[in-house]
């Protein structure tokens, strides 16, 4: 079998090297891939949202099964440009992405069908923001409000503001495109502001039925002790006891079914992988966010425990077949520690020389994913990203697989390299 990997990152390299152990797969192809995932994938010049393009070389290269990593992908259509030439693809389609790239759009999704989240207003204009923020609907001027821009912003469109004057300025600045492109913030969406611990649970979905994967936690703040300015996520851990028998069972009853169901009767039914982001307040777990999508860095922890293939998986997703198929997980834990480049997440520096990679890859159960590396004139492994390598180790407990982790994130270094040390904490 062939198979085609879309994307470019540490989730890529984890979603690729599990197609490269499987016994059915001959090849992997990574567009555009990166200096790690070249281990064990031929690259492909072309990029994620060059829909045509990639279905141009899946019909040429006769391509058997395509996945899609990013976001931006799907939104722009590869799922549905795949499947008119008759390709073999997993990955949501453009009508389902809308969860994820319009936060509007989930949150009325949401609304229509009970599904418990934050209450929320939608605003067109920043007069129309400043008048509902004004209106108590969110509390008194002393209290927080969430603001997000609708589009897709790589996780910098939300904005956690702790009274009214901070909403305020949110607003003015993001419809002022000083912190992404003004025409993902044209509709703003104001959210209460819900406290609790954050769970991420992710589920393979052929439409119908899904196979939840274990719950992960990410941490996306750069500093310790979560703070300073948010990032794509510092790292990772998976462990069964993030959420109780009785907590899943609620949230596939209150959430899951309802948005499997939802989606279809409106015509978009869900096939692919989908990631909730769940805030378990006092009164239960809500929905912070849709993606439609595996994350990164949840993805690199959460496969190195799959012990299916994930062919066969794939095959059950497109063929609607997920409720027939067994799919095992390594009973215990895993972590992911990120290791980044100088001054991310505003300006990363590139082109540091990376040492220690060889010695870290011989650590046992430890995998390292490489996020944002490219290889210098000399053929050595160099920075050429925000976040490098996911430092990725399984083991029968939390503890020990975060040990593990940081033992193998001891031997790589580089200048200026930096991460978090109280990943799992
Ligand atoms: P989102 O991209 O919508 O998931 O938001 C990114 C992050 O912002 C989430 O992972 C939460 O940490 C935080 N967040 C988003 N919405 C809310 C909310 N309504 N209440 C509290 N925190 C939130
Ligand atoms: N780590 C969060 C995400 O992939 O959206």
């Amino acid at each position: 079998m062939k198979v085609l990997v879309v994307g470019s990152g540490g989730r890529e390299h984890a979603i690729a090297w599990s197609f490269a152990r499987s016994g059915r797969v001959e090849q992997v192809y990574c567009a555009k891939g990166n200096a790690g995932i070249a281990q064990v994938a031929k690259l492909v010049d072309i990029g994620p949202e060059d829909v045509v393009g990639l279905a141009d070389f899946a019909v040429s290269e006769e391509i058997d099964l395509t996945f899609v990593g990013p976001e931006n992908s799907l939104a722009a259509g590869i799922t549905d440009e795949f499947e008119k030439r008759g390709r073999r693809i997993v990955g949501a389609s453009a009508a389902a992405s809308r969860l994820e790239s319009s936060k509007s759009f989930a949150k009325d999704f949401m609304a229509r069908h009970g599904i418990p989240t934050a209450a929320y207003e939608t605003a067109g204009s920043a007069e129309e923001a400043v008048t509902i923020l004004e209106s108590g609907k969110f509390g008194d001027k002393d209290s927080p409000v969430v603001v997000k821009a609708d589009g897709l912003a790589a996780g910098k469109g939300v904005i956690m503001a702790s009274d009214r004057a901070e909403a305020i300025e949110a607003v003015r600045s993001l419809k002022a495109g000083e912190i992404i492109d003004s025409a993902a913030a044209s509709t703003i969406v104001l959210e209460e502001c819900l406290f609790g611990k954050e769970v991420s649970l992710l589920m393979f979905a052929d439409g119908n039925h899904f196979a939840l994967m274990p719950p992960t936690r990410d941490h996306k703040r750069i500093g310790e002790g979560d703070t300073g300015p948010n990032t794509g996520g510092m790292g990772t851990v998976t462990d069964p006891s993030m959420l109780s028998a009785e907590q899943t069972r609620t949230i596939v009853s209150d959430i899951i079914e309802p948005t499997l169901a939802g989606a279809a009767s409106e015509g978009f039914p869900f096939k692919g992988i989908l990631f909730l982001g769940l805030m378990m307040t006092s009164e239960g777990a809500k929905v912070l966010e849709y993606n439609v999508r595996f994350g990164d860095p949840e993805t690199q922890a959460i496969l190195v425990n799959l012990e299916t293939d994930l062919t066969g998986i794939c095959e059950a997703i497109i063929e609607g077949t997920l409720e027939k198929t067994v799919i095992s997980w390594k009973e215990g834990s895993s972590a992911c520690v990120i290791l980044a480049s100088e001054n991310y997440p505003s300006t990363p520096r590139k082109g540091d020389v990376i040492e220690g990679l060889d010695a870290a890859s011989k650590h046992e159960n430890v995998e390292v994913f490489h996020a944002g590396t490219a290889f210098d004139d000399s053929s050595r492994y160099v920075t050429s990203g925000g976040r490098v390598l996911a430092v990725t180790a399984v083991a029968s407990n939390m503890s020990n697989s975060l040990h593990r982790a940081y033992k193998a994130v001891n031997e790589i270094s580089w200048p200026g390299m930096q991460y978090r040390r109280d990943i799992g904490k």
